[in-house]
């Protein structure tokens, strides 16, 4: 696993707003991007924000019976993993996740840490982190 590099301070969701968007205009097509963080701590939030950023007009939600759900409207197609629900790593093969993965789009997993040993080399991980107050969080990034 790759090393933190940066930790970002969060105050309240606006600042979440604007790291995601920041974020969303460094990606290109093949980025996949791990978010690692208990329930909670706005991994579907930060996957919101992003999407934004990318110009998905579309509402987000969490891919809850699906694994992945695709967004193609944007700057950049976005693939949405949500695999907290994932049995084992067949089921993610089954689905194709490799070609995911090196595709001309962007993946975004939450619950990534179940599905670590898959992932890609060049994968950015960001661990979300509650903070002490309502509202906080911090992000340690690998990137
Ligand atoms: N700084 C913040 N960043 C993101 N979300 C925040 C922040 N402060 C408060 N929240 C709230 O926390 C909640 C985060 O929920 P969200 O569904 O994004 O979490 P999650 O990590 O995806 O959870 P799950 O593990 O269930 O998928 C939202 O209700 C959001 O409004
Ligand atoms: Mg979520």
């Amino acid at each position: 696993m790759s090393e933190i590099v940066r930790t970002i301070e969060i105050k309240n969701e606006k600042d979440t707003e604007k790291f995601g968007l920041s974020l969303a205009k460094s990606l290109k097509a093949g980025d996949v991007v791990a978010l690692i963080g208990d329930l909670g701590t706005g991994k579907t939030a930060l996957t919101s924000y992003i999407a934004k950023g990318l110009d998905i007009k579309r509402r987000i939600s969490s891919p809850t019976f699906t694994i992945v759900k695709e967004y193609e409207e944007g700057r950049l197609p976005l693939y949405h993993f949500d695999v907290y629900r994932v049995f084992d790593e067949d089921e993610l093969f089954n689905i194709g996740i490799e070609e995911y993965f090196y595709g001309k789009g962007v993946c975004l997993i939450e619950w990534a840490d179940l599905i670590m040993n898959i992932l890609p080399e060049n994968t950015k991980y960001i661990y979300l982190e509650y903070g002490n107050k309502e509202g906080e969080r911090v992000y340690k990034c690998t990137f």
